[in-house]
């Protein structure tokens, strides 16, 4: 016998220890789960490369807002599919926009629900960038004025929370300098600060019908192989007057994650993108992995890297384990 080496394994031996000692934990309000709406009636239109995802339009959003409210979810980012694009994202600035209605419909049904809007042009545009584009160049102050104007519109609307997507210089100031100056003071900004040009946004594009149809995204967002630019896009957004800051994706990202954690006080949201869903979901679906444990350990994997947010596709589904202790 010897006592010359630790004995890490007598804090492992039963369920109750290991409680004991669980140094992260997820909760049901952590989780903030993507709604997307449509124009339509009648409308539960699945998602083919994300299973258990629907497009709903709004006489049916209801039923998918309660199913998640019912399971513990408190707050809901949405995702607007126009009928409508054109060159300048008109609809995503109309008050009687997809979003926009969603908002009021949903404000006055769940007014404890937190309704967060995602702001952005590239659901809107027929060119399906997230900005406006002269000859083949995605301009940045032009975009700044229509994304404000779709910021200030979605507070009207009711939104709790604007969330801006766009990734152009400056979104963060002119946003809530519009949003102060139509009387939104007190609306905070959820700002996908860090958010690299990733593949694993494909399947979104399919929901979102939002894939640019020439070029790529890669002159606004940020390049996969950058981490000290994450910390100036993060601080630049503090500067700038964000409440909260997205990281995006995040599993091929949790060591930025904490990176801005360590360098930024602000509540930190991770964004567990539609790709990293799907493989997952993929996996599962051919019994190759347990999706259950799978999930909560991807999901433990965020908050553990410094994140206390986490805007999630599989949030119904890890609300519901979480509740069932069996
Ligand atoms: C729109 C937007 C995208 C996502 C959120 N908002 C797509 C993109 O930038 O191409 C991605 C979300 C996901 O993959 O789940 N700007
Ligand atoms: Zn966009």
């Amino acid at each position: 016998m010897t006592s010359s080496f630790n004995r890490h394994r007598r804090l492992r031996q039963t369920p109750g220890m290991r409680a004991l000692v669980r140094e992260t934990h997820l909760r049901e309000e952590d989780f903030i789960y993507p709604v997307f709406v449509v124009e339509g009636e009648d409308t539960k239109n699945p998602i083919p490369s994300m299973p258990g995802i629907y497009q709903w339009s709004l006489d049916r959003v209801e039923e998918e807002i309660q199913e998640a409210v019912d399971l513990g979810i408190q707050s809901v980012i949405l995702f607007g599919v126009p009928a409508e694009k054109d060159d300048i994202g008109s609809s995503a600035y109309d008050s009687a926009g997809i979003v926009q209605r969603a908002l009021r419909q949903l404000k006055a049904r769940f007014p404890a629900l937190t309704l967060i809007a995602d702001t952005c042009l590239c659901q809107f545009t027929d060119h399906g960038h997230c900005g406006v584009v002269k000859d083949g160049e995605i301009l940045n102050d032009e975009s700044l004025e229509l994304l404000t104007k779709a910021a200030v519109s979605q507070a009207e609307a009711g939104a709790d929370i604007i969330a801006p997507s766009n990734m152009m210089d400056g979104f963060t100031a002119a946003i809530r300098e519009g949003l102060d100056h139509a009387g939104y003071t007190n609306v905070p900004v959820m700002s996908y600060s860090v958010k690299y040009a990733s593949a694993f946004y494909g399947p979104f594009r399919d929901a979102a019908h939002s894939s640019p149809k020439s070029g790529d995204r890669k002159t606004y967002q940020m390049d996969p192989a950058n981490r000290r630019e994450a910390l100036r896009e993060a601080q630049s957004d503090k500067e700038e007057g964000a409440d909260f800051l997205i990281v995006k994706p995040a599993l091929s990202y949790l060591d930025v994650i904490r990176e801005v954690r360590e360098a930024q006080q602000l509540p930190i949201v991770a964004y567990n993108v539609s790709g990293e869903y799907s493989m997952v979901k993929a996996a599962a679906e051919n019994g190759w992995v347990n999706e259950r444990e799978i999930v909560l350990e991807k999901l433990t994997s965020m908050k553990r890297a410094g994140a206390d947010l986490i805007l999630t596709y599989h949030a119904k589904d890890a609300c519901s384990w979480l509740n069932d202790t069996t």
